[in-house]
Formats: structure tokens, sequence, C-alpha cells
């Protein structure tokens, strides 16, 4: 595992976060001017993470509403998977939840992906419901999943558990 450095997605970014995201969702991605868009999203925050060589692996982002975070896209490279990057993505932006003052984090997710509803619960996700044929290209139901209060002990127990592991790792 090598230093990895997160960085706010600027326009430049685009074409080379566009290459993950047809890769991670071939089917059904976003096109390079829905990212444009979000990127002046006053509401948005979007992350790259670049490795050694500079090249971009992965990416997330979310909109606040109120005390939530929406988790609107994440993705790892998938050249670069297994190997903590989503760890990693994903311990940044909870800290950037905790500088927010946020208190909830949500998402959606396909039923049939594994690997994502995998690191979320390792996060301390958990379903809290089911949005039926959410999935407009195959007509997949999506899982609602939700954090607790991340302020509460137990998340942040966890939270620093997973962190120390990562930097145990990269050490
Ligand atoms: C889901 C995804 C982001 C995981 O990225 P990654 O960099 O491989 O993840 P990490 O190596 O950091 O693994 C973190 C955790 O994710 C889970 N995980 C990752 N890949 C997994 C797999 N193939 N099977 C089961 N669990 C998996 C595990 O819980 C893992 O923890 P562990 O290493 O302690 O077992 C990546 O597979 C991806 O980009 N998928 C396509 C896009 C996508 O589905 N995004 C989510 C949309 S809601």
């Amino acid at each position: 595992m090598e230093d990895l450095k997160i960085e706010k997605i600027k326009k430049i970014n685009l074409k080379e976060i566009m290459e993950i995201e047809k890769k991670a969702y071939p089917n059904h991605h976003w096109s390079e001017e829905s990212f444009e868009n979000e990127l002046s999203n006053k509401l948005a925050t979007y992350c790259c993470v670049k490795n050694g060589t500079k090249k971009i692996i992965g990416f997330y982002g979310f909109w606040q509403i109120l005390e939530e975070a929406h988790i609107t896209t994440f993705a790892t490279h998938p050249d670069y998977r297994r190997n903590g990057v989503a760890t990693y993505l994903m311990l940044n932006l909870i800290k950037k939840c905790y500088k927010k003052m946020i208190k909830y984090i949500t998402l959606e997710v396909r039923t049939s992906n594994v690997p994502a509803i995998s690191l979320y619960e390792k996060f301390g996700f958990s379903t809290i419901g089911m949005r039926k044929k959410y999935y407009q290209d195959n007509n997949e139901d999506a899982l609602i999943m939700f954090t607790e209060n991340i302020w509460y002990d137990k998340f942040k127990t966890n939270y620093k558990k997973i962190k120390e592991e990562y930097n145990r790792k990269i050490k």
C-alpha cells in the first residue's frame, strides 16, 4: 500500500475521472457534463485520490443536506482494487463530515453490489429500507443505507479502529 493523497476534483481532472467512471459503471455512468455541473454545486464535495505517480485511482462525492451527507458517487479504479483505496477514501469522507458538523451519512446501493455493501457495512452503515426498481437500466432495487449518528462512541470507535489499521498497513 502506498502513500495516497486526496484532492478536490477540478475540471482538469474530469477526463481521468471519466475513465474510472466508465469502468466502474459500464452500463450506467454519469456524463462528463454531469460531473462538471456537480463541481459548481455549493452543497457538494467531490474529491479524488492520487497515487505516488499522481494518477487518479478513485473518487467520491457527497451532498450536504442540513445534518446529513448523501453520498452521490464512490468508485476506485479496477486495477487498484482490494488494496485499501476505498478505505482511504471513506476515512477521508468521514473526516470531512466531522469538519462540516454532519451527523448522518446515507447512500443508495444496488442490492447486487456485494463489494460496496461490504465496504459500507465495515464502516458501520446499515440497511434501513429499499427503493424498489430504483435503477432504470435494469430495474434493480436499491438498498438505502445509513450510519447511526457519527458522533456516537460506537461509530467513532469503529472509525478510529479502521484508521489505525490503515495507518499501520501503509507504514
Ligand atoms: C466498492 C469499491 C469502491 C471497493 O473499492 P476497493 O478499493 O477495492 O476497496 P478496499 O480495498 O478499500 O476494501 C474495503 C472493503 O470493501 C469491501 N470489499 C471490497 N471489495 C470487495 C469484494 N470484491 N468482495 C467483498 N467485499 C469487498 C471489504 O469489506 C473491504 O474490507 P476488507 O479489505 O477489510 O475485507 C470498488 O469495488 C468499486 O469502485 N466498485 C465499482 C463502483 C461501485 O460499485 N461503487 C459503489 C456505488 S454505491
